[in-house]
C-alpha cells in the first residue's frame, strides 16, 4: 500500500515556486500579489486562510488579509470585491467560504474579476474547465490531479467514484477526471445523497475521491481490494487527548481501509496541503497572464 503524500508534493512544489517567483522579480516581472477576503471568525476558514498567507511569505508572494465582521452586507462585500477587480496591484483574490447565511455566495463569486479568480469559482473558469481550456483551476481539484500526476496513477479507463457534487470539490473533479487528459480519461460517476445503493458504486470503484465532509464514511466492506483512495476530508472532531482539543479526520476510516487500498492519501497530509500550494500556483499564472494574457 503506497501513502500519497500531499505534504511531500507540496514541498517540492513550494521549493520550485519559490525558484520560479524569485526569477520572474529578478527579470523585472511584478511580485505576485493574492489578497483573501475573511469574513467572520469560523475557526477552520481562520486556519486555511493562515496558512494561505504564510506560504505567499515563504515564497515571495505578497499577501492582504482583508478581514470583516460576519455583519457585513452584501452591498459592502461586493463592493469590496469591485475595490480588488480594480486594485491593479493585486494579481489574483479569493472570498474565503463558507459566507454568512444572509450573504448571497454565487453573487459574491460571479462579481468577481475572472481574471482575477484564482479560486477557479466563477462561471467562466468552471465552464472552461469543462471545456478543458486554459482556466484556473479550483485549488483543490488540482491538488488531487497533481498528486495524482505525480505518484503515477493509472486513471485512463478506470472507474472513479466521486463521493460528493460540491462546487469546491465533488463536482469539479468529476470533470477534471472525465476530461481528455492524463491524469484524466477516467469513466466518471458522482454519487452523492439521493444515490440509491452507494455501496454498489463504490465496490466498482478503481479510484474512489471521496469528498463528503462525513468522518470516516468509507468503510471496508465499501470498496474493493487495490482501490486508490483520495480522501477530501477534513472534519474536525473533539479529542481530549489533543492539547488544542481536536483531531482532523477524514472522510475514510483510514485504519480499516487502507490494508485493501493498493494507494491512499492520509488526513493529515494529504489534499489539504496541495489546496493551499495549488491557489499560489494559480497567483504565479496569474501574475505572469498565462491564464488570461494581459
Ligand atoms: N472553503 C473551503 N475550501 C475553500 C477554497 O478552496 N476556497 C475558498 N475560497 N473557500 C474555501
Amino acid at each position: 500500500m503506497q501513502i500519497l503524500s500531499g505534504k511531500d508534493l507540496s514541498n517540492i512544489i513550494q521549493a520550485q515556486v519559490k525558484v520560479e517567483v524569485a526569477e520572474w522579480v529578478a527579470n523585472g516581472g511584478k511580485q505576485p500579489h493574492l489578497a483573501v477576503i475573511l469574513v467572520g471568525s469560523d475557526g477552520a476558514s481562520e486556519t486555511y486562510v493562515g496558512h494561505k498567507v504564510r506560504m505567499c511569505e515563504r515564497l515571495g508572494i505578497k499577501s492582504s488579509l482583508v478581514k470583516h465582521s460576519d455583519e457585513i452586507s452584501e452591498e459592502d462585500l461586493l463592493a469590496e470585491v469591485e475595490r480588488l477587480n480594480n486594485d491593479d496591484d493585486i494579481d489574483g483574490f479569493i472570498v474565503q467560504l463558507p459566507l454568512p447565511k444572509h450573504i448571497n455566495v454565487d453573487k459574491v463569486i460571479e462579481t468577481i474579476d475572472h481574471r482575477k479568480d484564482v479560486d477557479g469559482f466563477h462561471s467562466i473558469n468552471v465552464g472552461r474547465m469543462a471545456q478543458n481550456v486554459p482556466c484556473f483551476l479550483p485549488a483543490t481539484p488540482y491538488g488531487i490531479m497533481q498528486i495524482l500526476e505525480h505518484y503515477q496513477i493509472d486513471t485512463q479507463g478506470k472507474e472513479c467514484v466521486v463521493l460528493g457534487r460540491s462546487n469546491i470539490v465533488g463536482r469539479p473533479v468529476s470533470i477534471l477526471m472525465s476530461n481528455n487528459g492524463n491524469p484524466g480519461n477516467a469513466t466518471v460517476t458522482v454519487c452523492h445523497s439521493r444515490t440509491k445503493d452507494l455501496k454498489k458504486h463504490t465496490l466498482n470503484a478503481d479510484i474512489l475521491i471521496v469528498a463528503l465532509g462525513i468522518p470516516e464514511f468509507v468503510k471496508a466492506d465499501m470498496v474493493k481490494e487495490g482501490v486508490v483512495i483520495i480522501d477530501v476530508g477534513t472534519t474536525r472532531v473533539e479529542d481530549a487527548s489533543r492539547k488544542r482539543g481536536y483531531r482532523l479526520s477524514g472522510d475514510v476510516k483510514y485504519d480499516e481501509v487502507a490494508p485493501k487500498c493498493s494507494a491512499i492519501t492520509p488526513v493529515p497530509g494529504g489534499v489539504g496541503p496541495m489546496t493551499v500550494i495549488s491557489l499560489i500556483k494559480n497567483t504565479v499564472r496569474a501574475v505572469k497572464g498565462e491564464v488570461y494574457p494581459k
